[in-house]
Parts: structure tokens; C-alpha cells; sequence
């Protein structure tokens, strides 16, 4: 049993609480508003999934997932930095900008990563890119999918790869499904992929789907 803190109760965070916490993690939601009535965002995550702030949850849990916007989280978890220290980091976040019609077009740091930001920012923690590249239902239920999906993976961390393979399996991706592709820097390339989504979304709606590699 491992315990792990989620910072963003949406509909990511939500989704990896009750299923990591179905696994026998000890889970922690980390909410903006812990004290208030979290009985709506709670629900399916698990009679096992507590809340807290999103700095206890950081400070208190041994692997940390970043399920909050994208856009804004940089800046946000660099302000974690005692917290994170010394432990994964597992950021599934997207970081885009939406264009003009409301979409997601541009992404928010061309030329590298959110991914490789937050690894610049946070040099005592060990940041690993994972399940940014599907709709958020596929990473718990990768088994649903007509075709195998892909989990992309990216960290310069070895072990914390590991590690996050593991979690990868509780959450029911077999090691075949899982692709390693290298250091942080790779995390720009899986990014980017992100800009397909909503041109999926506009043509199929939110039927599950993952960018996956076909061979
Ligand atoms: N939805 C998908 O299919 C999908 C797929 C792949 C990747 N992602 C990425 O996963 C992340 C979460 O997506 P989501 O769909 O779960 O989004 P969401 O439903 O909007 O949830 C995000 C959660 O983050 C917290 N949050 C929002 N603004 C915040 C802020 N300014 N500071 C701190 N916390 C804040 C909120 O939780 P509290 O109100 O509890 O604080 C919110 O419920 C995003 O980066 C997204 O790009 C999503």
C-alpha cells in the first residue's frame, strides 16, 4: 500500500482516486475547498479516499499525481517545492491555451513541456508524464477500448518509472500497453498530441478514445 495524494478533485482526479484506492492505496484528494461539502466530487471515488488541501495533500502523500488544469499549474506546484521534495511527481495534466473558438489550439509552452518545467522547477522531485494522451474514463478501464491503448511514458528517473508502471497496473494497464519513451524531454512530444483532442471530440463526442501506437 502506497499513499497517495491527488491534487485536482475533477473528473481525472476523481476517476484515479476510487481506483487506486479499490488497488489498496491510501489515497488523499487534494481539494481547493476541503472543508466544504465534497460529497458531489467524492462520488465513485471510494470509501477509502480522504480530502485535504492540496499542500498537506503533497506534503503528507509518498507519490503525488497532478490532475489540475494544465495551464496554470507550473507556477502553482513550483510553490510546492518543500512538499514535493524527494518524491514522484506523476503529471497527467495538459497544458494548452484555447483559441478562438473556445477550443484548446496552442500550447502553453512551445518549444519544451509543462512536464520538463515542472522537472526544472522541482530539481528534489522526480516527475514522470503519464495518461495526458486519452480521455480521462480510458485510464482506469484501458480494457474497454476496441484496440489496446497506448500510456505513454516519459521521466528521467528510472525507478520512479517504475514505479509508476506499477501504479500503471493497478489502474489495469498490462506492460505491453505501457511505452516508455525516454527522459522528460520526450513529454513535449506527448503533449503536443493533445492538440488532436478536440477535433476528435468535435467529430465523435466523448466517446472513449486513446492516441495510441498501432504496429
Ligand atoms: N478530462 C480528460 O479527459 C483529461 C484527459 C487527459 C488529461 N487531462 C488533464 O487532467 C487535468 C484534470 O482534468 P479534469 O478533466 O479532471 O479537469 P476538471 O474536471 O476541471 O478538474 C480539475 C480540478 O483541479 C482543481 N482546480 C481547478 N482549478 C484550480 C486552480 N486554479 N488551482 C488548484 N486547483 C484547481 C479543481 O479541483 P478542486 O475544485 O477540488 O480544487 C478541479 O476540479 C487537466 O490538466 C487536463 O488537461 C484531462
Amino acid at each position: 500500500m502506497t499513499s497517495i495524494g491527488i491534487l485536482g478533485a475533477g473528473r481525472v482526479g476523481t476517476l484515479l482516486a476510487g481506483k487506486l484506492s479499490e488497488a489498496g492505496h491510501h489515497v488523499v484528494l487534494g481539494t481547493r475547498s476541503p472543508t466544504e461539502d465534497t460529497t458531489a466530487t467524492a462520488e465513485g471515488a471510494g470509501p477509502r479516499v480522504s480530502f485535504a488541501d492540496q499542500r498537506t495533500t503533497a506534503r503528507t502523500a509518498e507519490i503525488v499525481i497532478n490532475a489540475t488544469p494544465g495551464d496554470s499549474a507550473l507556477e502553482r506546484l513550483a510553490g510546492l517545492r518543500t512538499e514535493l521534495a524527494g518524491k514522484v511527481l506523476v503529471d497527467v495534466s495538459n497544458a494548452t491555451r484555447d483559441a478562438a473558438d473556445g477550443l484548446p489550439g496552442d500550447l502553453c509552452h512551445p518549444g519544451s513541456s509543462l512536464a520538463e518545467k515542472l522537472q526544472g522547477a522541482l530539481p528534489d522531485t522526480r516527475v514522470v508524464k503519464t495518461l495526458n494522451t486519452m480521455l480521462f474514463s480510458v485510464m482506469t478501464a484501458p480494457e474497454t477500448l476496441a484496440t489496446p491503448p497506448t500510456a505513454f511514458l516519459s521521466g528521467n528517473d528510472e525507478q520512479a518509472k517504475k514505479t509508476v508502471t506499477g501504479l500503471l497496473g493497478d489502474l489495469g494497464w498490462p506492460p505491453a500497453w505501457i511505452e516508455d519513451l525516454g527522459d522528460i524531454t520526450i513529454a513535449r512530444a506527448t503533449e503536443a498530441l493533445v492538440l488532436v483532442v478536440p477535433h476528435i471530440l468535435r467529430r465523435h463526442g466523448f466517446a472513449p478514445f486513446a492516441v495510441s501506437l498501432a504496429r
